[in-house]
């Protein structure tokens, strides 16, 4: 795992930014994958501005609530067509979000996998982490192996996410995520976390022990991840000093 800590999220983002748009320039028709959450908006806006060839791009998206059509304006069709592909030429056939209305859900997630394969593998999976360690939405305990399926929500993620919603009551129940698997065959994995309140999370992520009470400590098995964080979502880690000294000391 590369650890990199930046003094604001803005900082953070701008090195995330830049690996993004290279591997597009690189592979017009890169595979990527896609989150959601308070934390890639800048991401995305930055991405919007750079004005890149999206055409022959593919995305895959971790996840979305259970119940909600894609129209409503906290599902995460939603998030990602007004925060980012609005302003890209992306077609809209290569673009891949859970479909939250599915009759057949264990159908969809087989299809979900199997469109990811045929697709060739995800190139680069963005990331966020919940304040539970959770990874797309697997939750504490989910198998390190999973694959794209329906999941329960905690009630710890209900109440971080009832921002959004008029009210803690109106956040749906389950979603469809991303399996850990899934994630895990990704070629590149990039987790952005900002703000002290990701601290924990991100401190047993990177310096804990691999569990799947903090599923995104599976991470240290995966042989590209990049942690990109701001010095709030740093401060528990005990080790900054080194990641600062590693990463100013990177090979060219
Ligand atoms: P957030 O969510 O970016 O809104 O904090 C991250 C996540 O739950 O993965």
């Amino acid at each position: 795992m590369e650890i990199i800590v930046q003094k604001n999220s803005e900082a953070a983002t701008e090195i995330v930014a830049r690996i993004v748009a290279q591997l597009l320039r690189k592979k017009p028709d890169a595979v990527l994958g896609l989150a959601t959450g308070s934390t890639p908006l800048l991401l995305y806006k930055k991405l919007a501005e750079m004005k890149l060839d999206w055409r022959r791009a593919t995305t895959f998206n971790l996840d979305e609530y259970v119940g909600l059509p894609p129209e409503h304006p906290q599902s995460y069709h939603h998030f990602m067509w007004e925060n980012l592909f609005r302003f890209v030429n992306i077609a809209k056939k290569n673009v891949h979000i859970p479909d939250g209305m599915a009759k057949d859900i264990p159908k969809f997630c087989a299809q979900y996998e199997k469109k990811i394969r045929a697709a060739g593998g995800i190139d680069l999976q963005v990331l966020g982490i919940g304040s539970d360690g959770h990874i797309g939405f697997n939750e504490p305990t989910s198998s390190l192996m999973s694959r794209t399926r329906i999941k329960t929500l905690t009630p710890q993620t209900r109440r971080d996410n009832a921002r959004f919603f008029r009210n803690e009551g109106e956040v749906p129940y389950h979603c469809i995520t991303m399996g850990i698997g899934t994630i895990m065959e990704s070629r590149q994995c990039l987790l952005l976390a900002f703000g002290q309140n990701k601290a924990r999370a991100v401190a047993g992520a990177v310096e804990g022990s691999i569990t799947a009470m903090n599923p995104a400590s599976v991470l240290q098995m995966h042989p590209v991840a990049k942690i990109c964080l701001d010095e709030g979502a740093a401060s528990r880690l005990r080790k900054t000093d080194y990641y600062r000294w590693v990463y100013a000391n990177k090979p060219d």
